[in-house]
Parts: structure tokens; sequence; C-alpha cells
């Protein structure tokens, strides 16, 4: 359908004028810090050692006077001690592994299910979705919450669900081809796999049935945006979320104006703050992405430091505020010899080389004291790679032009860089 006469379809809470939003915001704030204090052992001592009260917020310039949550803390209480309800309540938990040290296990009661619910079938309809419509879901069911998460949204906005989960490349292929959805709900870095397998059966994957695609659970970028729409001929838009926060459907960009994610503020209050200092940034400053939960019931989060670099952006498409496309996450932030570089930005330049595909890891190793990183990557056309190739040469170009450092590209054949089956793995470390 060409923009012009696209038509977004909004619920009660996508109606709100702003002032309305800050009212209901300050409310549910109220509510969410006072139950976290009564209900839950871990806010109780944290407020108290802060020597703040739920009393002391009366409005919301308030709640940065509150301490912050990390993954630290969920993990110190691992695995049910965060639970704010009775655990006879929580009829859900779901679980995020991390790379290092225990799992964060978070809890839903049934009304926070049909809260996060909503959040999805809002977000499948800001990309495009309307009831009726078939959905595959191609993330990952079971402890993971994209899988789950996207299923229950669809569900709830009236769509038809493919529960595929992720893996089985081939059965991805066949069943879109014989279900024929109309949205995918995937890793963008998934669904380059099932673009791959696509193409080696031989089939055109313009004239598949799909017309939107809700990619998130990675940082991806906007040139990987133009290559995914450009090779299936349908919308792609972010999906954001954490487990810790919800899940999928914390924030989801509009299909009618892709400039960014639309924040559902009437359940996710956020805050920008300096990732050193934990300082409140106003909003328009990059800094580290904080939120506190308005309605949850189960596992309330008050200021959770996400640890994801953004800025908040006043809302287009929608009242609610915006977050720019989250260019990285502190922990994946690489220094190389006093330059910070995030893989998303090294994708970017991939993009922009037209011989190299967006299949990529980066390397890091420190021979003499010194790190370095080598760049991975893909040729489109077996002929294009070469250890010293001109596209791995113009890549490096690219890279010390615009970014600022010295890296090695070693251009490799098209399938030699392993595909995720979920979130992918773009660093890999040799310095330990
Ligand atoms: O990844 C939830 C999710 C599932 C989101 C499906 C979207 C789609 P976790 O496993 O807890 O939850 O990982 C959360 O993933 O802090 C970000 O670093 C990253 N992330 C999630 N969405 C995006 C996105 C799910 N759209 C962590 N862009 C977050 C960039 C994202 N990073």
């Amino acid at each position: 359908m060409p923009q012009s006469e696209y038509v977004p379809l909004l619920d009660d809470g996508e109606k709100l004028s702003r002032d309305e939003l800050t009212a209901l915001q300050t409310q549910r704030l109220k509510w969410s810090l006072r139950h976290a204090y009564q209900n839950s052992a871990h806010y109780r001592r944290a407020f108290d050692a802060a020597g703040i009260s739920p009393d002391d917020f009366k409005s919301l310039a308030d709640l940065s006077k509150f301490p912050f949550t990390t993954k630290d803390d969920l993990r110190r209480a691992y695995p049910f001690g965060f639970f704010a309800v009775p655990r006879e309540q929580v009829v859900r938990v779901h679980a995020s592994s991390g790379t290092t040290g225990k799992a964060t296990v978070v809890g839903y009661t049934k009304r926070d299910l049909e809260t996060w619910s909503s959040v999805v079938a809002r977000s499948i309809r800001a990309a495009g979705g309307r009831p009726g419509m078939k959905v595959h879901v191609a993330y990952g069911y079971g402890l993971f919450t994209g899988g789950l998460g996207a299923h229950y949204g669809a569900e709830a906005l009236g769509c038809t669900v493919i529960p595929m989960s992720g893996g089985q490349t081939e059965k991805q292929v066949q069943l879109i081809r014989d279900f024929q959805p109309d949205i995918i709900m995937v890793t963008p870095s998934y669904m380059l796999a099932i673009l791959d397998e696509f193409r080696r059966e031989g089939h055109d994957p313009r004239q598949c049935s799909l017309k939107i695609g809700i990619f998130g659970a990675e940082p991806w970028t906007d040139a990987m945006r133009a290559e995914i729409e450009e090779a299936f001929a349908i919308d792609a838009v972010d999906i954001y979320g954490l487990s810790e926060v919800m899940g999928p459907g914390v924030a989801n960009e509009c299909v009618e104006s892709k400039d960014g994610l639309t924040i559902w503020e009437d359940h996710f209050f956020p805050e920008i703050v300096d990732p050193e200092t934990g300082a409140p940034l106003p909003d328009g400053e990059l800094g580290e992405l904080c939120f506190t939960s308005l309605t949850k019931e189960a596992t309330p989060i008050i200021r959770y430091r996400t640890r994801d670099l953004t800025r908040l952006l006043p809302g287009t498409a929608r009242t609610m505020r915006r977050m720019e496309r989250i260019t990285g996450r502190a922990d994946d932030m690489l220094i190389i010899r006093g330059v910070n570089v995030f893989p998303s930005q090294i994708e970017e330049h991939i993009l922009a080389v037209p011989e190299l595909a967006p299949h990529y890891i980066l390397e890091v190793s420190r021979p003499d004291r010194l790190d370095q990183l080598k760049v991975i990557v893909e040729a489109r056309d077996s002929a294009a790679c070469d250890v010293d190739s001109p596209a791995g040469r113009a890549l490096a170009h690219r890279i010390k032009q615009f970014i600022g450092v010295s890296v090695r590209v070693e251009t490799v054949a098209p399938g030699m860089v392993p595909r995720s089956m979920g979130k992918a793995e773009r660093i890999r470390d040799l310095r330990k």
C-alpha cells in the first residue's frame, strides 16, 4: 500500500495527549514504587539504604532520587527472590542467560501476561499488522522471551500464529512458501540465513507472501534494513525489549515513519543516564537507557540499567517519545587503540561496499600489547574473495576514514561465516 494511504490503528493508550500521559505515568509510578517497596525485600533494602520512600515521589522529576537496579541485583536474587507477589500467583517465568554468571529470572502474573500481549499486539499494529494476518514467529521459543512474547502478542491482535521457533532453516522456507504468512518476526541476522536458503533453493524471495518483518533482539542498522527490504520486498521495522523489563514490545518502530522506536511509555518509563556517573541526561543526549515499569506486578523493575546506548527523541507518528535505534550495548563496545567501535558501525560500512555481504565477525587480538581488529567478512560472490581483495581494502579504507581505526579485513567466500539461529555473535575475542 502506498504510505500516503496508510492509516494507523491506535488503541486508547496511544491516543493520550502528552499531558494525559504524564498524569497517567505519575499515577502509575506512585503505585509501582509503593508496590516494589512493600512487596520486595530487595527494593525495601535498596530504598532504605538510599534514605528514600515511595512517599517522596510527587512528580516524574522525583524518580531520579530512587536507586538504580542492575542485572547483578537480579542475579543475587536467583532464582525467585525478585518476585513481589506470592510465587503461586506467578504463572510464567522467563530467564536470560547472558554471557557470564547466573541467569536472571523474571516472573509474570496473569495480568502481566495480558499487559505484555497488549504491548506486543500494539507493536505488531504499529508495524502495519492487522487482525486476520498470518504471523510466522521464528524467534526462539523457551526461556528466551522472543518466541512466546511474539506469539501471544500476535494472538491477542487476532492473527493466525505459525509458531515455527528458530532453526531448521529449510523448514522455515518451506513453511513460508506453503503457509503464506504476511508477517515474519525474527532476529535480523537469522532473516539473512533464511534469505540465503531461499536463494540456495532457487526461489525468488521477492515473490514470497511476506509483507512485513518485525526484527529485533540484537543491534542492526538502517543499511541492513535497506538490504532486507530490497531482498524480500517487505517493510522492515525494529522491535526492542529485554526480559528484565518485559520481553519484546517495550518499544517498536511505526511503519509510517521508520524513524526510531516509539517507547510504550504508558507501561515503561524511560530515562537516559550517563553510563559512568549515572547522572540523568536530557532528552536528545546519548547515554544509557534505563527503564522503570509502571504496571508490572510479579517483577517490578525500578530504574533498570539496560547497558543499551541510545537517546530519547520527541514523538512523531505517536505522542509517546521515541528512542533512536540502539547503536550498541556498553558491553559490546570495543576500544581499539583508544577509539570506541561498535559492531553496528562496522556493519554500516560493510553494506556500503557492494561486493561485501552483511555476514561478518570482528576478531580482536593483542599480538604485541596493542589491540588489533580484524574484520572477517563474506564476499557476495566467491570471485571477489581473497585475503587481500580490492573490496576488503575499500572497507578498511572506509573504516579508517569514518571511524578512525586501522583494521585488517579478510574477505571470505559466501557461507564461510557461521549463521546464527537467534542473536548473532559478532565479536570473537582472542585476548583472553
Ligand atoms: O532480546 C527481547 C526481544 C526479543 C526483543 C525479540 C526483540 C525481539 P533479552 O534476551 O533479555 O531480550 O536481550 C535484551 O537485547 O538489552 C539489547 O541489548 C538487545 N536488543 C533487543 N532488542 C534490540 C533491538 C530480548 N531492537 C537485549 N536493537 C537488550 C538492538 C536489541 N538491540
